[in-house]
């Protein structure tokens, strides 16, 4: 029997983020980067603050630590900041501000800056670095990962990717009498490959540590549960009324599992480590 769909009323990224494969995905990559020993900290699109926590927990000297965490999303700081709860919040200072607008929005320089799954949202990618790059130390960490890059969907998974929204379109104008609009968008939204961040890095002060592709086992319920999350409704169905657009998602993914009669979908997730050079 098919389940309901999840009821949201914030349509928040919280319920993703809290997912047991996310957590580790992030956590991968809070070790890769050895963020633990590190004292000054940015959490750049922080969100509802699931990735400050694991910071959190790996922080060894809390005494002198400052984790700045910084989203343009009042709500989503809001909500983090209630997430947090009195866990060692005092290390953590809350900042809402434009990612690209970093070095006024943090006026000291860190010794690691994390970026979890939000640099695929940001047009000017070259611009952005040049601001984490000033805002980092000399020696200074760049950590981050993204499931939206140029190869993170395997061939085996397209299939899965054309039943998902074949099925969710249909909801939507079957069930609902709409459909998306098409936006202007797509530029801002162009992929770069692992070799094409790996260059950026270069060209913009940075040298590459680690760059490794993980390939991850998505479960359903990631697809559930993204699709409550604002920003993924808009950009996948933009135009569509949010409570129309995450039903549809959430059912269309329940019947693509159930007509491929699979329990996961591959997808690979980028890992880059790279260094400010002095
Ligand atoms: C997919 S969520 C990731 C949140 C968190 N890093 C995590 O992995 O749990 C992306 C976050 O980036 C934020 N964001 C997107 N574009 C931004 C921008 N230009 N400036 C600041 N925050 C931004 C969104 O508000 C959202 O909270």
């Amino acid at each position: 029997m098919a389940e309901p769909n999840q009821t949201v009323t914030d349509y928040s990224f919280t319920r993703f983020a809290n997912l047991d494969f996310y957590r580790q995905v992030n956590a991968r990559l809070l070790d890769l980067a050895d963020v633990g020993k590190n004292q000054r900290i940015i959490d750049l699109g922080c969100g509802t603050g699931a990735v400050t926590r694991l910071m959190l927990e790996r922080l060894t000297s809390a005494r002198q630590t400052v984790i700045y965490a910084i989203d343009h999303s009042a709500a989503a700081i809001r909500q983090a900041i209630t997430e947090l709860g009195d866990r060692k919040a005092a290390m953590v200072k809350f900042v809402q501000a434009e990612v690209e607008n970093l070095r006024t929005a943090v006026r000291e320089q860190v010794d690691s800056i994390v970026y979890c799954n939000s640099i695929h949202y940001v047009p000017d990618k070259g611009k952005l670095l040049d601001e984490v790059r000033d805002s980092l130390r000399p020696g200074g960490t760049l950590a981050f990962n993204t499931t939206f890059f140029d190869g993170s969907n395997p061939p085996e998974s397209e299939a899965f990717y054309r039943r998902w929204m074949m099925r969710s379109l249909r909801i939507l104008s079957k069930e609902y009498g709409l459909r998306p609009t098409r936006t202007d968008k797509t530029e801002a939204r162009r992929q770069l490959s692992a070799e094409g961040y790996a260059a950026l890095l270069n060209e913009h002060g940075f040298g590459v540590k680690k760059a490794e592709v993980v390939l991850v086992e998505f479960p359903l319920e990631g697809y559930i549960d993204i699709s409550t999350f604002k920003d993924f409704i808009e950009g996948t169905l933009p135009g569509v009324p949010l409570d129309r657009g995450s039903a549809a998602l959430q059912r269309g993914a329940r019947q693509a599992f159930e007509d491929l009669k699979i329990s996961f979908v591959p997808r690979n997730w980028l890992n880059v480590v790279a260094i400010r050079a002095a």
